[in-house]
């Protein structure tokens, strides 16, 4: 069977938890191929609302396998405290969960060296999560990390020393001001990897191959969004993995021969948290509605999330990076009440109209052209079926299909699992 992805078009945050876990019940494998707790991925079932970081999330559904693939980082003290909350509420993970040997791990003093790297940049900062991910991702591909595998060593505690300690004379190179206790640190670390330690590290690579050639379903997670993608977002400001399709490969082992359907997540609106350029970033009570009715807040470190207009620009580059398959479109019930909605159908780049995301697009160089849509009143976050939607929210959805040339097949309007409208075949 060819492994499905799902993946966000946009800055992240676009309800990729949401929507893997109202596919999970297709799937018999769900696995995460990139990022690691940078990202925040929320489900909300049952009145309840879980946020996942590091653990796919297809966690809460007992027939799904849960795989953190190779292309993960994984941060032993946040990944022990989401263990900490599945256990409360009772979900067995200690037969679902399993984890790459090839994944690499996020040390204390990687989340350190993030620091020291933001405060050194002053105002030009990224924006990181502060969760050790860039610096983790620079000792992979510089040959200098340490892996889940080594955590089955006898000599892994002296790389980590030898690793640790390079890093302590990197934070005093950068001769800012971090405050921190390293033994202390070090303390809740090895606590958290013995607990790592107790689940199942398997050769994912080999185990998705065999999966795959017995039949099983398997659905790829992606975090993080195609903008913050290392090479094809908006550079410097993003993350340090592939987030785009591509990831998915080189995150799993799984060959691009093999990968079936893309379906694309996208806010009806955008967002972004952390620094960089946002053409369609709005600061007027447009973009102050946006921010509260959809309560933008960062899943992982609660920062307020800029708001702004659909850029289709951006979303048309994402579809064609990634070879979407299948959109999907969140959010859609944070727009009721908007009088007109405005779509960036084009950019004036350098005093040019132009119809493709070009390198930079620093505010200087790019002024977004907009094409304007009839609102909706209506509550959407009741309806269940494609028939009840407005007639204006149709119009804005065939546009969208339209342009970008795939079907829209789910439609989103509200956080809950329930609050999903299907819209045609989803699984092919
Ligand atoms: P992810 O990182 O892509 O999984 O997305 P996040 O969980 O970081 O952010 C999405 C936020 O929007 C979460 O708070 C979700 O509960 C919420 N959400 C998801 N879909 C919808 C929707 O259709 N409508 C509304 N109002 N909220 C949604
Ligand atoms: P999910 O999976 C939104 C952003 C950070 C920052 C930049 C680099 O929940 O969609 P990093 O910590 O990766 O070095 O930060 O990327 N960022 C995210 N923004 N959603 C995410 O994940 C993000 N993960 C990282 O805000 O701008
Ligand atoms: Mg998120």
């Amino acid at each position: 069977m060819a492994v499905d992805l799902l993946l966000g078009l946009q800055w992240g945050d676009e309800g990729k938890g949401k929507i893997v876990d109202v596919l999970t019940s297709n799937y018999n494998i769900i696995a995460r191929f990139q990022g690691g707790p940078n990202a925040g991925h929320t489900l909300v079932f049952n009145g309840r609302k879980h946020v996942l970081h590091t653990i796919p999330s297809g966690i809460f559904h007992d027939d799904a396998t849960n795989l953190v693939g190779n292309g993960v980082v994984i941060d032993p003290v946040i990944f022990k405290k989401e263990l900490d909350k599945l256990e409360e509420q009772g979900v067995d993970y200690r037969k679902s969960l399993l984890i790459s040997r090839k994944a690499h791990i996020i040390l204390p003093t990687h989340r350190l060296l993030d620091a020291a790297s933001e405060a050194s940049k002053g105002k030009a900062k990224i924006g990181s999560t502060l969760k050790g991910i860039g610096p983790t991702y620079m000792d992979k591909t510089g040959r200098n990390g340490i892996r889940v595998g080594d955590l089955e060593l006898s000599d892994w505690k002296t790389r980590y020393r030898a690793l640790a300690n390079k890093h302590e004379s990197m934070i005093a190179f950068y001769n800012v001001d971090v405050q921190y206790d390293l033994a202390e640190l070090e303390k809740e670390f090895f606590e958290a990897v013995k607990v790592l330690k107790s689940l199942k590290f398997i050769d994912s690579e080999e185990y998705i191959y065999q999966a795959q050639k017995s039949g099983q379903t398997i659905l790829a997670e992606g975090a993080q969004g195609s903008l913050l993608d290392i090479d094809f977002g908006t550079y410097p400001f993003v993350t340090s993995s592939n987030t785009t399709a591509a990831g998915a490969c080189t995150g799993l082992g799984v060959s691009p021969n093999q990968i079936g359907d893309v379906f694309g997540i996208f806010k009806a609106y955008t967002t972004r948290v952390g620094s960089g350029p946002f053409p369609t970033e709005l600061f007027d009570e447009d973009g102050e509605t946006m921010a509260k009715v959809g309560n933008e807040f960062g899943a992982t470190t609660g920062r307020p999330r800029r708001c702004g207009w659909l850029d289709l620009i951006a979303l048309k580059y994402a579809c064609q990076v990634n070879g979407v398959t299948q959109l999907m479109m969140m959010k859609g019930d944070v727009l009721s009440g908007f009088k007109t909605l405005k779509v960036c159908t084009a950019y004036k780049y350098k005093g040019e109209v132009i119809k493709h995301f070009p390198y930079n697009i620093d505010p200087e160089n790019v002024e977004p052209i907009y094409t304007e849509f009839s609102g909706w009143t209506e509550d959407l976050t009741e309806m269940s079926e494609t028939s009840q939607l407005p007639k204006a929210l149709n119009e804005y959805i065939e546009f969208l299909e339209k342009e970008l040339e795939i079907p829209i097949t789910i439609v989103s309007v509200g956080p809950d699992r329930k609050q999903t409208i299907f819209r045609g075949q989803l699984v092919s």
